[in-house]
């Protein structure tokens, strides 16, 4: 690589000259960001990480404000990292209730960025699976997910400013699994939501993406028996030898969601240390 100082010939063959480069802004500067599923896991690296990247506010919308695992809640992370911390009670099932959030955004200017991370693993998922547990997953995975992007997307379109959405797939949703057969349905489902609504949303200046989580060390996983005998090998097959943390999973949604982004969307972009690009 050149150490050399960017010349004219540089500029008029666009290289940018660093010396006329504008300081680039915090990634999620001033914005309104909200995360469902935001009190645990892979949701409150995600709101943690906004936090970190300039958002002014990030409201925290999850069944309960505790985390699973005790200590402090999301909002009080957020806050240590700089921003506003509201939580939001909402189940996601629950229209009325994603209907109460986007009022609380409303209050505080608008949503900009929405995640859509709100989620849940059955036990005995599997070719067994019964109907009534692929129904709970369908409820939260999928209908919830589509009511929280519509809730986001009606709050967006009525501001006339356009928005990020960011869901929360897995990689389960790019691969089938054993033991996650209908957990990789809703998943795999996601990823059709995130192209269509992309198609739909993109004229009125809405991006719509999705992040593929791979092993993320979460309560979601270890509370999963099922999954357990699958994450040694699985970790061991993954290139960079380990699992992931909810932090990286936040990096990429936080780059998705920024204006750094601004001509991506609807893809599905696997955070996995490699896993999907070798099984
Ligand atoms: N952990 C992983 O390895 C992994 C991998 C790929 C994808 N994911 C996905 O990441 C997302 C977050 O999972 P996690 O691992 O952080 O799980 P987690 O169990 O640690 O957190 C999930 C959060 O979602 C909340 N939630 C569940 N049902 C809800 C509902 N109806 N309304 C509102 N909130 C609800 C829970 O209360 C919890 O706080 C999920 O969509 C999951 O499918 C996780």
């Amino acid at each position: 690589m050149s150490t050399s100082p960017t010349t004219r010939a540089d500029v008029a063959q666009g290289t940018p000259s660093p010396a006329a480069a504008p300081a680039c802004p915090p990634l999620l500067d001033d914005r309104v960001v909200v995360v469902t599923g935001g009190a645990n896991g892979i949701g409150r690296g995600i709101a943690v990480c906004a936090a970190r990247h300039g958002a002014r506010a990030v409201v925290v919308a999850d069944l309960t404000c505790d985390p699973a695992g005790g200590g402090a809640t999301t909002v009080d992370l957020v806050a240590q990292a700089g921003a506003q911390g509201v939580f939001c009670a909402t189940d996601v099932t629950d229209r009325p209730a994603l209907d109460a959030l986007m009022r609380v955004c409303a209050e505080l200017g608008g949503a900009d960025v929405v995640c859509v991370n709100a989620g849940i693993a059955v036990p005995g998922d599997g070719a067994d699976i019964s109907g009534e547990d692929f129904h709970r997953l369908v409820g939260v995975n999928l209908d919830g997910a589509l009511a929280t992007a519509q809730a986001a997307a009606a709050q967006m379109r009525t501001r006339g400013v356009g928005g990020a959405i960011v869901f929360t797939s897995s990689m389960g949703g790019l691969r089938g699994g054993a033991a996650t057969v209908g957990y990789s349905t809703t998943k795999g489902g996601i990823g059709m939501m995130t192209a269509s609504l992309a198609a739909a949303l993109g004229p009125d200046g809405i991006r719509v993406n999705a992040v593929c989580p791979g092993i993320i060390e979460t309560d979601l996983l270890r509370s999963s028996p099922a999954l357990q005998p699958t994450v040694a090998p699985l970790v061991g097959r993954t290139p960079l030898r380990r699992m992931g943390a909810p932090d990286e999973v936040g990096e990429a949604v936080a780059w998705l969601a920024s204006e750094r982004a601004a001509f991506v969307t609807g893809v599905c972009l696997p955070v996995d240390g490699g896993l999907t690009a070798v099984i």
